[in-house]
């Protein structure tokens, strides 16, 4: 149980939360505080402690009052690994790795990203827009109320700006913080199928700079594998976008270890992604330079993996790990965060308590958002969900329910039962 540090009651409270037990996931872990109250003034959370200070917060002026019937009360969700705006679908090729081809043969026989790249080039922005928002929406009601979309289905110009389009008309549409994150080094297209560097030069002298001017993305991740993009390749692209001012991420380690975790922690990435493959030397090099590690079970899960990511070694050089749906069509159509945290518990062997500290304050981390998302302490913003359960480890052990009553984005709140 965490000690309540004593903060001035706030003057003005806009909403009152009553009768909630809080896990405020500061501190690096848990951080329970039962029976408490938590104020929210404006966009932010002014104040948490003990119900018995209740009757003086009422007495400042005109509170909304929520009663949360001796509900939980934790940080949003920070989902910070999404590839959600494509068209098309890959069922198919789900029913073909049942029947025991590899991801790596469909990728080589033209399909998975290159099959999603097609139909996505050929939708309009609107078509991309409506099918993004029903997985926003899907996502905002499972209490993710931190997001980040990565481009990486266009591969063109053209359609990498279109992508990025659609992902600031979400941010206009949706209440939730969205991140946008440029991926166009995802995979070969098949008009530079004999020229990978082509595509490189492609991607840092005529996309990079483009998306820079159009101030349409904060981070640039790219995936570095051998069904993909070479280290040599990644450090390129990393340089050019270094050279912008954006963030840095990496798929990486994922399907085998090409060192593209040591690489990027180089360029002090904000995270490396997957790492099923990490080496002892690049998670020491992630530990170096406070790179979180972004662990995505239902990748795992889907691509029926063996190799699971070092997660001892993470505890070990105490190197965050945050967990993410990698919401993708490919290798990881999963739409649930409470299902994810039950994979990463049971798949990946984190606990209860790492998992949620994974979709929230670590999740932050993974997208340099910690400063104002992803724990519930005065003065962060006022992102929250109360939701209907006994223990806040309840949303790791009911594998799929998401019984949530409230969630509050920025002070707003935007969804009740
Ligand atoms: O995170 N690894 C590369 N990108 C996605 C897969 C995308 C796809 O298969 O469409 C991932 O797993
Ligand atoms: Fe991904």
């Amino acid at each position: 149980m965490t000690q309540i540090m004593e903060t001035l009651l706030p003057d003005k409270v806009d909403t009152l939360f009553i009768n909630c037990h809080v896990a405020t996931m500061a501190d690096n872990a848990l951080s329970i505080i039962k029976n408490a109250a938590l104020a929210i003034t404006g966009k932010t959370i002014s104040w948490i402690g003990k119900k018995k200070e209740v009757p003086d917060l009422l007495k400042t002026k005109g509170p909304k009052v929520i009663d949360c019937h001796n509900g939980w009360i934790l940080p949003g969700f920070v989902e910070c690994h999404t590839h959600l705006v494509w068209a098309g679908s890959r069922s198919n090729e789900f029913e073909m790795r049942l029947n025991g081809a590899s991801y790596e043969e469909i990728s080589k026989k033209g399909g998975g990203i290159s099959s999603t790249v097609t139909a996505t080039r050929n939708a309009s922005k609107e078509e991309l827009f409506i099918l993004a928002s029903k997985r926003v929406d899907a996502l905002l009601k499972q209490g993710i109320t931190s997001l980040e979309i990565k481009s990486g289905y266009g591969l063109n110009l053209e359609t990498e700006l279109k992508t990025l389009d659609v992902i600031q008309l979400l941010d206009k549409k949706f209440p939730l913080h969205i991140e946008a994150t440029f991926l166009g080094a995802h995979a070969l297209p098949f008009e530079f199928a004999n020229n990978p560097d082509g595509y490189i030069d492609l991607v840092t002298q005529t996309m990079l700079p483009e998306v820079k001017a159009q101030g349409i993305a904060t981070a640039v991740d790219a995936f570095c594998e051998p069904i993909a993009f070479t280290l040599t390749q990644t450090k390129k692209v990393f340089e050019t976008a270094k050279d912008l001012g954006f963030n840095i991420k990496l798929h990486a380690e994922q399907l085998s270890n090409s060192n593209g975790a040591a690489l990027a922690s180089e360029f002090n990435a904000l995270s490396c992604d997957h790492l099923e493959y990490l080496s002892l030397s690049g998670a020491k090099k992630m530990a170096q330079h406070n790179v979180a590690a972004v662990l995505l079970p239902g990748a795992f899960y889907f691509l029926k993996e063996t190799k699971k990511p070092p997660v001892d070694t993470f505890r070990d050089l105490k190197i965050p790990m945050a967990v993410s749906t990698d919401l993708n069509p490919g290798s990881s159509p999963v739409h649930s965060m409470t299902l994810i945290l039950n994979m990463a518990c049971m798949l990946l062997g984190l606990t209860c308590e790492e998992a949620l500290l994974g979709a929230t304050i670590n999740g932050a981390r993974a997208l340099g958002l910690e400063l104002s998302k992803g724990s519930i302490e005065p003065g962060k913003d006022a992102d929250l969900v109360v939701w209907d359960i006994d223990t806040p480890e309840d949303l790791c052990y009911l594998a799929g329910l998401t019984p949530i009553d409230v969630v509050m984005i920025k002070g707003r709140i935007h969804q009740t039962t």
